[in-house]
């Protein structure tokens, strides 16, 4: 494990929090390298080439976390030029890049087909229109994937399930064919693949499975009207145990999925795993200001609130909070809430606790949507970030200051 307690503190790998904290002050995001690296490897094991991995950039963008998985050979799923860019910096190859999003504008299409992605996941009649317009100012053939909507039924919530008919992502599957059709008689694109992503957080396989006989049966259909379908992106959407939930094993699903295709033949799979690759790889330390007695209950006022982490206040996300300093003081119930002026802005209910002020927690399985979801709400400057390697802790990203915050703003000039 790569958080662990060791001598009564919490550990990121061999480096104690409470130092990092000291170090660097709180709240802080900090990762473990080792827990990356090994969450990526147990995909790529099991997904032989000429099967790809595409870790969804948007989970976790830090460069630091881009280059590490660069250097293990993945690939990326962007839904942004912005995201292409921190690719590119982070020493990604666009070659290995897949676009995903509803709504790419033509900057975004031209900066991709430049830079020479692998493939634009399309989720509309419109973006395919467009898109062959701006390759055809380009002088260039944009690879091509449609991405489909196949309506299942994730079960998980519904902000983040993403694969039903009343979601905005995705052709609906009745209008796939047509689509596929004025793609294959497009110039400037070349249609080579189907792709689904169903949701997020995703507790059972059978969603995921179901999506893919549906998709496989598009292929066999479209090729035999002579659209030749070369490779399938199944998206992401494993989750993670947040509260010892029991998840997909990861082996298992990737087989299921070669099996299947193998049947259809010819067929490039692709993935896009993003909370599954860092989600158990991040904490969240905070530190407790106060704690304060309440007329129902009790509330620890920590230093990090819906700013620094939102999944709890827009999902109700449970995430576990332990302290940093392991001790035998009496356990009681409270509420773990933040600075904000929000009665949303909490991190956890009703939890079984003892903290003083001064003391550190550790917000657990922070390592996925954390970071990337913060704001400066509140002017507050967002977290730093300190990736762990061994003994070895480095800063990843400073944290802002608050000049930061108000840069590119100016105060009206009075009229005379
Ligand atoms: N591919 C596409 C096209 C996606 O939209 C997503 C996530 C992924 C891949 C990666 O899914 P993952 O393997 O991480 O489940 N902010 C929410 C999660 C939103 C996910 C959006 N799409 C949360 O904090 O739970």
């Amino acid at each position: 494990m790569s958080f662990d307690y060791k001598r009564g503190v919490l550990h990121a790998e061999n480096v104690a929090l409470d130092r990092l904290a000291e170090q660097f002050g709180t709240p802080l995001y900090v990762y473990s390298q080792a827990m990356i690296a090994s969450n990526w490897k147990r995909f790529a094991d099991h997904w032989p080439a000429p099967h790809k991995l595409c870790y969804a950039v948007k989970a976790n963008s830090n460069l630091a976390v881009l280059n590490l998985l660069a250097r293990l050979g993945a690939g990326f799923d962007i839904v942004s030029g912005g995201e292409l860019a921190r690719v590119i910096a982070a020493g990604g190859k666009a070659s290995n890049v897949v676009f995903s999003g509803v709504a790419k504008s033509r900057e975004e299409m031209a900066y991709a087909l430049e830079q020479g992605i692998y493939c634009f996941n399309v989720e509309s009649a419109a973006e395919l229109e467009r898109l062959n317009d701006v390759a055809a100012a380009h002088g260039v053939i944009a690879p091509v994937s449609l991405r489909v909507n196949p309506d299942v039924d994730a079960q998980t919530h519904p902000y983040i399930a993403t694969g039903l008919k009343a979601n905005k992502f995705g052709i609906a599957m009745q209008d796939a064919r047509d689509v596929a059709r004025r793609g294959q008689a497009l110039a400037h694109i070349n249609m080579q693949g189907l792709d689904c992503h169903i949701g997020s957080q995703i507790l059972s396989m059978s969603p995921f499975l179901d999506a893919a006989d549906i998709l496989l049966n598009l292929v066999t259909d479209l090729r035999a009207e002579g659209i030749n379908i070369t490779h399938l992106d199944m998206g992401g959407g494993i989750g993670i145990p947040y509260q010892q939930e029991n998840t997909p094993d990861v082996s298992t699903y990737l087989h299921a999925l070669q099996e299947r295709a193998e049947k259809v033949g010819n067929l490039t799979l692709l993935l896009e795993p993003g909370r599954a690759i860092v989600g158990n790889a991040g904490v969240l330390l905070t530190q407790v200001e106060f704690h304060k007695p309440g007329a129902d209950k009790d509330f620890l006022l920590v230093d990090a609130g819906m700013n620094d982490l939102m999944r709890p206040a827009l999902y109700q996300a449970y995430h576990d909070i332990i302290p940093v300093a392991q001790h035998e003081a009496d356990k009681a119930i409270v509420d773990v809430v933040g600075p904000v002026c929000e009665t949303g802005d909490f991190l956890g209910h009703a939890r079984h606790l003892s903290a003083k002020e001064g003391d550190l927690l550790a917000v657990m399985n922070a390592g996925a949507y954390g970071f990337t979801m913060s704001s400066n709400y509140n002017t507050r400057p967002r977290a730093a970030e300190v990736m762990v390697h061994g003994d070895h802790a480095q800063l990843i990203r400073q944290r802002e200051v608050l000049s930061d915050l108000w840069k590119g703003e100016q105060i009206m000039e009075m009229p005379r």
